[in-house]
């Protein structure tokens, strides 16, 4: 299914300022409007993690069925009304945030029961499937703007994922991690990436934006690792940065 109702590609300028946001810098007036968060609030596009304000904060709070903070903060950097594979996408809840934000969704999960009001959507497509039992990756020969993977791991997927980002593509990433295990749930090696796991799957391929493998408090304390890659080949890295 076709995007409708494109709006203007989003400028390079735009993407590099998206970037560098304000607050990046370590600016004193940044640091009190950080210190000014409250319990209950999200970090908007753009601005710190939600590990660095809950470090800044002791008291961010993230609800399960919202969009995860990682995934908001570098949506921008998606190009605009690009196309987004939401891997395993369980409810939807990354779908229904690029819905919103004007992108075709490619959601793709082996029970789809959870996006079944989204049905008829003209700008969601649906895919049922078991990633884990074909041998084929389902959307080989696909690409997409953004690639966004939460709280799934199959191992063997990851470079087919790298693969899937189109040039000028991002790649957002974040699940647990070696260590999750004294929290609970997941403890299986099998789901718990090792560390730099995302950075070696990327390596040679795409450019970091921004990494952590760290303890988070919110919406339940877990160890998780993250990543913001971005596919170069049309733009250089340093063309972005400087
Ligand atoms: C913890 S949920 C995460 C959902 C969503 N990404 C999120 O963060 O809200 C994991 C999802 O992976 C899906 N999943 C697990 N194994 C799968 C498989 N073999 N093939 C496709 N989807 C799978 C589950 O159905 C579930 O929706």
């Amino acid at each position: 299914m076709g995007v409708q109702g494109e709006a203007a590609p989003r400028s390079e300028a735009e993407r590099i300022r998206l970037l560098h946001p304000p607050g990046d810098e370590d600016d004193p007036k940044d640091r009190v409007h950080r210190d000014e968060r409250r319990p209950f609030e999200y970090c908007p596009a753009g601005s710190r993690s939600a590990l660095e304000v809950a470090i800044a904060n002791d008291g961010v709070h993230v609800e399960p069925g919202e969009p995860s903070p990682w995934v908001v903060r570098f949506a921008p950097l998606i190009p605009t009304a690009g196309k987004v594979l939401d891997l395993a996408c369980g409810r939807g809840r990354h779908t229904r945030f690029f819905l919103q934000r004007g992108h075709g969704v490619v959601a793709v999960d082996k029970d789809v029961s959870g996006i079944a009001d989204l049905e008829g959507n003209p700008e969601l497509e649906v895919l049922r499937v078991d990633l884990e039992s074909e041998d084929v990756f389902p959307l080989s020969g696909r690409r997409f703007e953004g690639v966004v993977v939460t709280n799934y791991l199959h191992r063997p997927l990851l470079p087919d994922l790298v693969q899937a980002i189109g040039p000028g593509g991002v790649l957002i990433y974040e699940t647990y991690a070696k260590g999750n295990q004294r929290f609970g749930s997941p403890s299986n090696p099998d789901f718990l990436l090792e560390p730099g796991e995302l950075l070696e799957a990327v390596r040679g391929r795409l450019e970091v934006v921004a990494y952590e493998n760290a303890m988070v408090k919110e919406p339940r304390p877990a160890i998780l690792q993250r990543i913001c890659a971005i596919d170069t080949r049309e733009v250089s890295y340093m063309e972005i940065i400087t």
